[in-house]
């Protein structure tokens, strides 16, 4: 079968390769591949700047963001052929800290989980893989042409959860959201307080292509005259941060309202240094008891919310998400970012 494979570390190594048809291990499922989604990680992996092989091994199966259809399942697995399935990114370590072994390996404390396709093992951009049937998620068959969404809405999902248990360490009552991205991860976080009933306001550079108006479809209102000009708009009691900008981040953690909760999504570049007033930001967060709280990766509990709210979700809308759909051996194209991408998509059947 054709894999996507990559070299961790080593810059323009990625190829589409002949690899053996995986085997379905005890308590595995076999699983085609549909559609694999691309993120910033995934460029980040392809330009040597991220990712670990496997133990033992030069190379890496990419892909984290999975859509794939079972071939075959344990019999009383909960899972059978013709499935509409993804699998689930991280694995809690071997020997497992406190949070692993709470089954909150999003939460990992020593470091050592691993990761499909990013972190010492295979993942999902093949035209066949396997995955163990407790690390896999069925999603509802309407789904089928928007499901490769499931992946960055767990990580949505898992941010919103954290928001939420921020905000219940005294009354609580948001009203409004200030997104900043309106990439797949803003958008999605954004569907999220919709559905929540919060008034949305995003944030994001584009003034034209798809975004301002599958913002607005949403709902949403958008803004792209820069971070003061949104939060002085939005007085948001809750932000979601996703674009990693410097400025843009610090902004945000300085500008909510009291009692003000910042969820940080994004990875910054490292190694770009701009200059802020540390002391201004930490006598407001103090003076308004505001958190600015990281969130990565997600546990069960996210796919299981992130498989709610896809199948409440308008699937028109969702669709507007996936602006490319390139076939696996074209994947270079999906290296660069285009000016109006949203999420880019590499078809594997
Ligand atoms: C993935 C997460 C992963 C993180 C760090 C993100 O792109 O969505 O699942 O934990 O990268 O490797």
């Amino acid at each position: 079968m054709r894999a996507l494979t990559v070299e961790p570390l080593k810059a323009d190594s990625a190829e589409v390769r002949d690899v053996p048809d995986p085997e379905a291990g005890p308590g595995e499922m076999l699983v085609e591949g549909l559609a694999l989604g691309v993120c910033g990680t995934d460029r980040e992996i392809i330009a040597g700047e991220y990712g670990w092989a496997p133990p033992g091994r030069d190379r890496l199966v990419l892909g984290h963001e999975s859509l794939g259809r079972v071939r075959s399942a344990p019999p009383d697995s909960g899972f059978a052929r013709g499935d509409l399935v993804v699998g689930v990114v991280r694995r809690p370590d071997p020997e497992p800290c406190g949070a692993c072994a709470h089954g909150e390996f999003d939460m990992c404390r020593n470091g050592g989980y691993t990761e499909r396709g990013i972190k010492e093992i295979d993942g999902y951009g093949s035209e066949l893989w396997t995955v163990e049937t407790d690390y896999a998620v069925k999603l509802d068959p309407r789904l089928e042409h928007v499901g490769v969404l499931m992946e960055p809405a767990t990580v949505v999902a898992k941010a919103w959860e954290q928001v939420e248990k921020v905000g219940a360490r005294s009354w609580f009552e948001p009203r409004r959201v200030l997104v900043t991205g309106a990439g797949p991860i803003g958008l999605l976080a954004a569907l999220l307080g919709v559905q929540r009933g919060l008034e949305v306001h995003l944030l994001d550079v584009a003034t034209e292509g798809p975004k301002p108006e599958v913002v607005r479809a949403l709902g949403a209102r958008y803004h792209c005259d820069g971070i003061g000009d949104a939060t002085a708009n939005a007085r948001p009691d809750i932000v979601i941060e996703a674009t990693g900008v410097s400025g843009v981040v610090f902004e945000a953690m300085a500008s909510t309202v009291p009692y003000g909760v910042v969820c940080l999504t994004g990875f910054s570049p490292v190694g770009r240094r701009i200059s802020v007033d540390v002391g201004a930001a930490n006598r407001e967060i103090v003076l308004e008891n505001d958190v600015v709280v990281g969130s990565v990766n997600a546990n069960l509990s996210h796919y299981a919310a992130a498989a709610d709210a896809l199948a409440k979700a308008d699937l028109g809308w969702l669709s507007r998400l996936i602006t490319r759909r390139i076939p696996l051996e074209r994947f270079a194209e999906a290296r660069q970012a285009r000016r109006d991408d949203i999420k880019v998509v590499l078809e594997l059947a």
